[in-house]
């Protein structure tokens, strides 16, 4: 597809030359092209069976913890085999071009990182980490341990991923960034969300409220799309490495 098929026209790359402040705010749909499925997504094999909304909240594992252990351990597999793709490899780019850059994620897989971004805030944790399921704390299974959840190594209670399951408050300090990003951006960008889950999802509305210019890169239309400065329709790992081609070549 031409650059002018995915929405990418002049006046947006000139903005986006021009931008002091950029906010990106990513969903699964970024890891998608990494073999990490999104959250709606079917999934396979043993799983299939069962929705991640049922499974990712506080009432599945009080009811199951050994059920939802186990699925996270196989989320986690499924991310140590992915790599990430030119979609992170792009906002890396981005945000040696940009002289404030915050990317915001909601997804838990640490490929952002991984590709190289830096300044990044886990919205929703990070899969790889555990922490006391009483205590809150950090907290990581002793070595050799193979109980199911593995217990808290300093008060016996439960091992839970270090992750923000449906219906439990996202850390403060870290969505109080993120806002403060999206309120002093010029451009937001939301990438690969389907802009569902709140409070992530306030974060457009909260960037186009202090003036920032929204633009979207998702395949399919979202709750956004209506109030999106540009819709950028496509893959993630195709748009934006087009994209920020187009900011290099004037
Ligand atoms: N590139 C860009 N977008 C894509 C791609 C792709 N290759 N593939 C799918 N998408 C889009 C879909 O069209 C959809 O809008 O990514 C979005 C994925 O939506 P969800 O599965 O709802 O994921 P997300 O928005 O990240 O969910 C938010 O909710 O499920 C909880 O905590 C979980 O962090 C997650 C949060």
């Amino acid at each position: 597809m031409s650059d002018a098929g995915m929405g990418i026209t002049n006046a947006l790359t000139s903005v986006l030359r021009g931008a002091r402040g950029v906010t990106v705010l990513t969903g699964s749909g970024v890891s998608a092209e990494s073999g990490v499925p999104t959250f709606r997504d079917a999934q396979t094999g043993l799983w299939a069976r069962y929705e991640p909304q049922e499974l990712a909240t506080p009432e599945a594992f009080e009811r199951d913890p050994r059920l939802v252990w186990e699925w996270y351990q196989w989320r986690r597999d499924l991310v140590r085999q992915a790599e990430p793709n030119p979609g992170h490899r792009a906002l890396v780019e981005f945000e040696r071009r940009v002289p404030t850059f915050l990317l915001a994620t909601q997804n838990v897989d640490g490929l952002h990182r991984r590709a190289g971004s830096e300044n990044v805030l886990e919205l929703h944790g990070n899969i790889m980490r555990s922490k006391c399921s009483v205590e809150g704390v950090e907290a990581e299974p002793r070595t050799g341990d193979e109980s199911v959840p593995p217990p808290c190594p300093g008060c016996g209670a439960f091992l839970r991923p270090d992750v923000v399951w449906f219906g439990e408050a996202l850390p403060e300090d870290v969505f109080a960034a993120a806002s403060e990003a999206a309120r002093n951006c010029d451009v937001f960008l939301s990438v690969g969300t389907s802009s569902l889950v709140y409070p992530a999802a306030s974060l457009p509305s909260e960037a186009a409220r202090s003036g920032a210019m929204l633009v979207e890169v998702n395949p399919d239309d979202t709750p956004l799309t209506p109030h999106a400065d540009y819709t950028l329709r496509g893959r993630a790992g195709e748009v934006l490495p087009v994209l920020v081609d187009a900011l290099r070549t004037p």
